[in-house]
């Protein structure tokens, strides 16, 4: 049953992401600095409810000047650029993340991020 409803989400959006893949991706590669619960930052702030949100907006934690004024709003483009290359992509940040180059796995990623609500 999951895997035909998966079928059928992925054949009418081409790019959708896998959400259980993108659980497993998070776990790798961002749970060490991040937490999808709200209100819990670790490292890095929570990630819960992201998309839609402004970049740097948590009272709660203290970003980077880059980040606070970079004036984003997160977004699955705003969010592939980031993720991808975080250091390229916002020069003075200070997540000390190499970069997600594989694109399957990063839209696994963003169907995940998306589902954090
Ligand atoms: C080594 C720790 C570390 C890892 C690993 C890491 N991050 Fe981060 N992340 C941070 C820190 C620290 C910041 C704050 C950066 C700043 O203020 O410049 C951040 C910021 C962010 C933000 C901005 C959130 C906001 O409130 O504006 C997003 C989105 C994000 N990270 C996503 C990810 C994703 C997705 C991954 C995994 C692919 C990841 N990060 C991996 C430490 C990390």
């Amino acid at each position: 049953m999951m895997a035909a409803a998966t079928c059928l989400v992925q054949a009418a959006h081409a790019q959708v992401g896998d959400v259980k893949r993108g659980a497993d991706v998070f776990a790798a590669e961002c749970s060490e600095c991040h937490s999808p619960r709200a209100g819990k930052n670790k490292k890095g702030p929570s990630v819960y409810a992201v998309v839609g949100r402004k970049a740097g907006e948590l009272p709660d934690f203290k970003y980077s000047d880059a980040m606070r004024n970079s004036g984003w709003n997160w977004n699955a483009d705003t969010l592939r650029r980031y993720v991808t290359q975080p250091r390229r992509a916002l020069p003075g940040g200070t997540m000390k993340y190499d970069g997600l180059a594989d694109a399957n796995a990063l839209e696994d990623l963003l169907a995940y991020l998306s589902s954090l609500k």
